[in-house]
């Protein structure tokens, strides 16, 4: 479902991403694991076009997206649902107006229909009876939840989540990690999760890749992170 190929990705005198290869199955979680300042966030904006790649091959569904002009990248974001990092929710609008926004921009529904959408995402992602406020008045964990809200909404194939759960409670985090899984498997979603939270990898990966200064330093199924000879592997499994 989504393919590196020797991609690399330079800002400047710095290699972010140097020559990183892997290849991700429909329907798999993975995981993408590494220190702050790794490349993470970097490898996830390229997949939808944020950012292209100086070499290398991006292939998604079997486009190569890498080699698409800006203009024809609208069909893989429209199969990629990503949650950002930060959750840039639109301030102007009420939070159930930033879940319902994809939903009409992508189809035509009834307003019944989005209303019903809306008002089960919130409470997937726990949290009820907060449609109407704004998000500078909910708290921090809550954007983040509305956020992810807002993308599982459209059902994308490719879901890619940018440290979903970092900043939340361990409640919240258990919550949020068995709603990825869920959704993996009730609807053969493609998963990558940038984390760094071995703990949830450990628990829901199907594959776990490091990322270390820019190149994969392991990846591996659950069972062999765990016997990882790797020394940051070690340390980040030494944290659980
Ligand atoms: N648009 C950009 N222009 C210049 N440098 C950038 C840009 N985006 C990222 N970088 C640099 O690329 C490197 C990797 O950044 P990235 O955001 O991918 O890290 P990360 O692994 O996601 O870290 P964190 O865990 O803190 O989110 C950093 O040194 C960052 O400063
Ligand atoms: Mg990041």
């Amino acid at each position: 479902m989504i393919e590196f190929k020797n991609v690399v990705k330079s800002f400047g005198q710095k290699t972010v991403l140097n020559k990183v290869s892997f290849k991700i199955e429909r329907g798999q979680i993975v995981f993408i694991l590494g220190i702050s300042g790794t490349g993470k966030s970097v490898m996830l904006k390229n997949i939808v076009g944020l950012l292209t790649p100086d070499a290398g091959e991006i292939w998604v569904d079997g486009v190569d997206a890498a080699k698409l002009s800006e203009e024809s990248y609208g069909p893989i974001r429209k199969k990629c649902g990503m949650v950002f990092q930060q959750p840039a929710l639109f301030d102007s609008m009420t939070v159930f107006e930033n879940i319902a926004f994809g939903l009409r921009k992508h189809f035509q529904l009834p307003e019944s229909e989005i209303k019903s959408r809306v008002l089960k995402a919130l409470s997937l992602v726990n949290l009820d009876d907060i449609g109407e406020r704004f998000p500078s008045n909910i708290s921090y964990g809550m954007q983040k939840r509305v956020s992810l809200a807002r993308t599982i909404i459209i059902e994308p194939e490719i879901l890619l989540f940018d440290e979903p759960t970092t900043g939340l409670d361990p409640i919240t985090t258990n919550a949020i990690n068995s709603l990825i899984q869920d959704l993996s498997r009730r609807l053969k979603t493609t998963s990558l999760v940038v984390s760094h939270d071995m703990n949830c990898a450990l628990a829901i990966a199907d594959r776990i890749i490091v990322l270390d200064r820019g190149m994969i330093v392991e990846d591996g199924t659950v069972e062999s992170v765990r016997n990882s000879k790797v020394p940051l592997v070690k340390d980040f499994l030494a944290e659980v």
